[in-house]
């Protein structure tokens, strides 16, 4: 037995976590086979692999969340057997896990000092300590979230940073972050990787989990590749390229992520004219057209995902119009929306994409549900085909049909939510970063779906922060920046700095 040494510092390089051959079951599903990790102190370690790889299943087992069915964990020199995510907690494990896990009742200081208070003396609880902890916490974050507001109603960017902010008040010696950037801007997540550099080099080890690679070449020192539930390689990063991880991933060659087909434009579908709400965006006009993919660009929060609410009839708006092929679409009524002909695949599956407790034929055929019930024949069978269709042609990684959404791997539930909205057949679709936690050979195959659907004379507005992406699918690109659209670049004349611009300047006056 090794000598209890858990609570010593370690060394930068010192091995400070091990996983050697752990597994887990859920029922028939192995999550994970053969599950292999080793953390060492001032490290930020990437761990990559497709939806559905087992990545999160390691990490929660780190945590305490889930328990291994067998294989080794060893945590500073110690065997562990944590039984709750409290025992983690308190041998200094800090996770953010993939989806937020907030109190929307709770105050957003409240949900950071979830089961530990300041206490004054007297044992009262010090909230104004509280408050100012919050405060200095989002100025390292860059971040400008009122400490005191409910975290309900807050964008799904300001719920991951308060899910970061958490995990790094905690001061752990090992912070596991499952996706963090995967909800933020370009901006909020550089001070995040600044964050994360300062704790590697106070000596702390660092899990990243990540899709992009820009992130992961950018900041990481070591990367784990993991397939199928299984452990493949672990390799100094500059040891490794793109190509040989994508290879290792996904067990083959990827062909190019957009591919991006030249198809006919035709005539308009959706114009939207003057459409203003009072502090959300101000009027904003443009045409979309049949075959047509239209990129939304701009900085998280410029109101681009209020705008395509708007359209779809979720929120209201003060003035302007929507018409879809001539006809007006009306102001805060989706089954209109819908009717008429507009989906919308939205940014939060968790909230608004997927009714989680469902089965999954279930979720992707719920929303033409309707349509087949008028035709009479909404049999379990008639479900099964159509979502089975969708489900597999963005081969979505489950068991059975049946399986529960809740328990599917995060890009796994965002590939749910996009079939079940194909599924109703739109003439206009518009899709709300619809690559986020998708991995990079579902990414080619969403990208070519779209680009094929673009063909057969579909409308497409896609919202994106990734800039390579709006880039490489874009026929035209629309720029947001506070509410107002402050460029509409073709495709010949997009550059990632044309967009960044535009992103963050007024629009130029005419010249
Ligand atoms: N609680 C659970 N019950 C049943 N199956 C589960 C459960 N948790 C995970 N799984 C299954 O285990 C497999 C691995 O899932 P995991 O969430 O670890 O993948 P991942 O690598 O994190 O993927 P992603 O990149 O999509 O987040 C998936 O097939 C998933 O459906
Ligand atoms: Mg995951």
């Amino acid at each position: 037995m090794v000598m209890s040494t858990a609570s010593m510092r370690a060394e930068a390089g010192d091995v400070v976590l091990e996983l050697r051959g752990v597994s887990k079951s859920f029922g028939p599903v192995q999550a994970l086979r053969d599950g292999e990790l080793v953390l060492r102190a001032g490290s930020i370690h990437a761990l990559m692999g497709e939806n559905g790889a087992g990545k999160s299943t390691i990490v929660k087992i780190i945590a305490g969340l889930y328990q291994r069915d067998s294989g080794e964990f060893v945590l500073g020199g110690e065997t562990v057997h944590f039984r709750s995510t409290a025992d983690s907690k308190q041998s200094g494990i800090a996770v953010i896990y993939q989806e937020p896990t907030l109190f929307p009742d709770l105050s957003v200081t409240e949900n950071i000092f979830m089961g530990r208070h300041l206490l004054k003396s007297f044992g009262r609880i010090d909230r104004a300590a509280m408050r100012g902890h919050v405060r200095r916490l989002f100025q390292r974050l860059g971040v400008d979230i009122d400490p005191d507001r409910p975290a309900e109603g807050l964008s799904i960017a300001d719920q991951q940073i308060i899910e970061i902010a958490k995990a790094i008040s905690l001061e752990a010696r090992i912070l596991i972050m499952d996706e963090p950037t995967a909800a933020l801007s370009e901006v909020e997540a550089s001070r995040l990787f600044a964050v994360a550099r300062s704790l590697r080099d106070e000596g702390r080890a660092i899990l990243f989990i990540s899709h992009r690679f820009d992130e992961v070449y950018d900041l990481c020192d070591t990367i784990t590749v993991m397939r199928d539930g299984a452990y493949i390689s672990t390799d100094r990063i500059e040891a490794t390229t793109v190509a040989g991880i994508v290879r290792k991933m996904v067990g083959r060659d990827v062909d190019s992520l957009y591919p991006k087909q030249t198809v006919p434009i035709g005539d308009v579908v959706l114009k939207v004219e003057k459409l203003t709400s009072t502090g959300q965006f101000h009027d904003i006009s443009f045409e979309v057209r049949a075959g047509e993919i239209v990129g939304l660009a701009g900085l998280v929060g410029a109101g681009r995902s209020e705008v395509a609410r708007a359209i779809f009839g979720i929120d209201s708006y003060e003035s302007g119009t929507v018409t879809l092929e001539g006809r007006v679409v009306p102001r805060l009524n989706t089954v209109a929306a819908m009717q008429l002909g507009i989906a919308l695949v939205p940014e939060d599956r968790r909230q608004q994409g997927i009714v989680l407790p469902f089965g999954l034929a279930r979720n992707s055929t719920l929303a033409i549900k309707s349509s087949l019930a008028r035709f009479g024949f909404i049999t379990n069978r008639s479900e099964n085909r159509s979502a089975a269709d969708w489900l597999a042609r963005l081969s979505v990684k489950a068991n059975a049909l049946d399986t529960s959404t809740a328990t599917l791997s995060g890009g796994n539930q965002q590939k749910v939510v996009l079939a079940k909205w194909l599924a109703t057949n739109p003439t206009l679709l518009i899709v709300d970063e619809p690559t986020r936690g998708i991995d990079v050979g579902t990414k080619a195959d969403v990208h070519a779906l779209l680009s094929k659907l673009a063909g057969e004379g579909l409308a497409i507005i896609m919202i994106s922060s990734e800039l390579p992406e709006v880039l490489g699918m874009a026929d035209r690109i629309l720029v947001m920046r506070e509410g107002h659209m402050t460029a509409d670049i073709p495709r010949s004349e997009a550059t990632a700095e044309t967009v960044m611009f535009s992103a963050t300047h007024e629009r130029r006056s005419a010249v």
